[in-house]
């Protein structure tokens, strides 16, 4: 079984361990502060848990999540994640991550600079329009009835399919926006970003997403 290593273990990376854990993988928690403070949550996981500093989890996880505050992106350690398959949870909150530029004129993405910043690896947007509670009371087994779906985007398709086996396991379908770039689609104020979608609900709130300066 694979192991995931997160980087970020805060409202959302907390859940996600929560939800790997359950799925029968091994996971690798970090955080900024140093893995003695991640002792209760690594305690709550059991054996299959364990801390270490975000370089430890960078190295250990053969699927690793980033899912911190957007502004410490570059703080990402690059060379242990070349090749590998890199979900980003992040999301774009100027009051939180200060202002960029490239983001305020919608040149490029969150997904984009986090990918641009790990060059060699295979970066996959993910579980950015889901309330973090939610991940562990919305899934539901593959095949139920108005199952809820989660947004990918990527520029792998390898890298996508992983990442769709993976949300499948933690009870979600997913739909594909196709490359990171359209990733902006399911942003902070589009329709999609944050309520309880079907797989055929999210698609046409990707279709009706606007950029900003469209509005
Ligand atoms: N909350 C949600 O419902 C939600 C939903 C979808 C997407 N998101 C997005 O997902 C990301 C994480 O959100 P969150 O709510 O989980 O944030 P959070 O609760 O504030 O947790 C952030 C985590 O990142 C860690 N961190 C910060 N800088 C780090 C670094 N350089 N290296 C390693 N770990 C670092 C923090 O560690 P320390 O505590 O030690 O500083 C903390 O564990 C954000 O971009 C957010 O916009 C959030």
């Amino acid at each position: 079984m694979a192991k995931i290593g997160l980087i970020g273990a805060g409202h959302i990376g907390s859940q996600i361990a929560r939800l790997a854990v359950a799925s029968g993988y091994d996971v690798l928690i970090s955080n900024s502060r140093g893995p003695q403070t991640l002792s209760a949550l690594v305690k709550e996981l059991g054996a299959k848990a364990q801390a270490g500093t975000a370089l430890e989890a960078a190295k250990a996880g053969d699927i690793v999540v980033v899912t911190i505050p957007l502004k410490n992106y570059r703080q990402v350690p690059v060379e242990p994640l070349a090749g590998k398959v890199v979900i980003d949870t992040n999301n774009y909150y100027p009051e939180r991550d200060g202002h960029i530029p490239e983001l305020d004129s919608e040149s490029t993405t969150t997904s984009e600079l986090l990918q641009a910043h790990l060059p060699k690896s295979k970066v996959v947007k993910a579980f950015n329009h889901i309330y973090a509670a939610e991940l562990t009371t919305h899934g539901q087994p593959a095949g139920s009835k108005n199952r809820r779906a989660l947004v990918i985007a990527g520029d792998d398709p390898a890298a996508k399919k992983t990442v769709t086996h993976l949300l499948d396991q933690f009870g979600f379908d997913t739909v594909d926006a196709g490359p990171l770039k359209e990733g902006w689609r399911i942003q902070r104020d589009t329709p999609g970003y944050g309520p309880r979608r079907t797989a055929e609900e999210l698609r046409r709130d990707l279709a009706a997403a606007r950029r900003y300066a469209d509005r």
